[in-house]
């Protein structure tokens, strides 16, 4: 048996492992965090993706022990206060999944792709999420809610626009979401 110390979704574990033991199989069935499904168990599938320092990382290609010092997130770290991460939210807003079974291995390569690249390109997400598979959806939509989502997180960290009461007084109604959908819509007809 081996000593771990890891953090994992905001929590640090002390653990005795086995050498063998597989990051998913630690993190689902010794800590509970059954929202990182299991597809292939081969590194094929991309479902069980989560982030390792900064990394996405297949965690079934992923000893336990190697993690021992990281700080691991997994789909379920995401939220935060009761929020939902943007890649939640868009996936959710732009249909882009249906039996959601490759969806938290999708959200945490996207997520680490946006953390690279802000402002991707359809082919980038593509190429990004090339080792993420989805038997359901054909990808269009998840390619559309990473799109979205890039734009929401630059929104989020764009600089507040100066006061402008009469500008926003003449904005018919629905402007704001209006914006925010002719964003993806305009990435979507490159899609
Ligand atoms: S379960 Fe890990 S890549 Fe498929
Ligand atoms: S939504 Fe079913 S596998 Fe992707």
């Amino acid at each position: 048996m081996n000593h771990i110390s890891v953090k994992v979704d905001g929590t640090t574990y002390e653990d005795e492992v086995e050498p063998r033991l597989l990051l998913v199989h630690y993190l689902r069935d010794r800590l509970g965090l059954t929202g990182t499904p299991i597809g292939c168990d081969t590194g094929n599938c991309g479902a069980c993706t989560v982030d390792v320092d900064g990394e996405s990382v297949k965690s079934c290609s992923v000893l336990a022990v190697q993690t021992d010092g990281s700080t691991v997130t997994t789909i379920q770290g995401l939220a935060s206060d009761g929020e939902q991460h943007p890649l939640q939210e868009a996936f959710h807003q732009q249909h882009a999944l249906q039996c959601g079974y490759c969806t938290p291995g999708m959200i945490m390569a996207a997520r680490d792709l946006l953390a690279e690249n802000p402002d991707p390109s359809p082919d980038d997400v593509r190429q990004a999420l090339e080792g993420n598979l989805c038997r359901c959806t054909g990808y269009q939509n998840i390619v559309r809610a990473v799109l979205a989502a890039a734009g929401e997180l630059r929104r989020r960290k764009a600089p507040p626009a100066p006061e402008d009461g009469a500008s926003r007084d003449v904005a018919p109604a629905g402007t704001a979401a209006t914006a925010a959908q002719s964003d993806t819509r305009g990435k979507k007809a490159s899609v």
